[in-house]
């Protein structure tokens, strides 16, 4: 047996609906607080994890779970745009997290570059303070329909660090909804790398809704390759994803990930958050 390694494999469960991927990636998050209080969470925005936030919210409210002592830090933040600019992602993580549970803001970090900063500058200094906070305990992603994890595009090399990405037009198509004005939005995002995000001790990786399946199916069955910079994910020890039925929909495996996730309930290992 080798002592202090972990052997897991990805955890693959699909669950019904969407709301359950909710409760069920909160449900992950109190276990880790609870025997950790003081863990290093990496956050990530869009759409996908927001029912789990909202969960997260409602636990803190009912005392169920505490933040006092955790510190996160996001994937990601837009290049030339100000904090407090609504599509910035500091203040989506104010408007549906930060603010609303019992965390310090003082320890919650995003890739910005302040104005007069060069944003190069930027990676180096947030891949420091992951380090100096002791590490990312638990990282939750979710996934583009084009496969990328945090802003790492297609062709991202799988060794990637905290750096400076361009999008390409579907990233930038799909978030244009949070832009009134194409002009403003930006092109240009600062990302932690693919290597960064393998360094977490544990990712959880969310995704809902058909137009996903086809990403997850590459990132979970298809090669690992920089054209479905997810797939990176397969070389991790310990990975848990949690799809709803329509994201799991092209999985040649599906029936395989059920049975082996009934087995783990049956008999009580790994996993009991959901
Ligand atoms: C967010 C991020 C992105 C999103 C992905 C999915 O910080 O880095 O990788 O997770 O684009 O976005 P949604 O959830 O909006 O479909």
């Amino acid at each position: 047996m080798v002592r202090g390694r972990c052997t897991a494999d990805m955890d693959v469960i699909v669950l019904k609906k969407s709301s359950a991927v909710a409760a069920c990636g909160a449900g992950l998050i109190q276990q880790l607080l609870q025997t950790k209080p003081a863990a290093v969470l990496g956050l990530a925005t869009g759409n996908t994890p927001l029912a789990m936030y909202q969960c997260l919210i409602t636990a803190c409210d009912n005392g169920d779970v505490s933040f006092r002592d955790v510190t996160t830090f996001n994937l990601d933040e837009y290049v030339g745009i100000d904090a407090g600019n609504p599509a910035s992602y500091r203040s989506t993580m104010k408007r549906e997290l930060f603010d609303r549970i019992d965390i310090d803001q003082a320890r919650t970090y995003l890739p910005e570059s302040d104005a007069g900063v060069d944003p190069s500058a930027t990676g180096p200094a947030y891949e420091e303070a992951i380090l100096a906070a002791g590490g990312i305990d638990l990282q939750v992603l979710g996934i583009g329909r084009n496969g990328h994890i945090g802003f790492n595009e297609p062709t991202s090399s799988l060794g990637s660090r905290t750096r400076i990405k361009t999008l390409t037009q579907q990233t930038l198509q799909s978030n244009s909804q949070y832009f009134a004005d194409s002009g403003t939005q930006p092109q240009v995002a600062v990302t932690m790398g693919i290597a960064t995000i393998l360094d977490a001790r544990h990712i959880l990786l969310l995704a809902t809704g058909v137009e996903k399946a086809q990403a997850v199916r590459d990132a979970i069955e298809g090669p690992v390759t920089a054209m479905c910079p997810a797939s990176a994910l397969q070389l991790h020890r310990k990975v848990t994803v949690l799809l709803d039925d329509e994201a799991a929909s092209c999985l040649a495996m599906r029936d395989y990930y059920d049975w082996v996730h009934r087995q783990k309930q049956r008999f009580g290992k790994e996993f009991t958050a959901c």
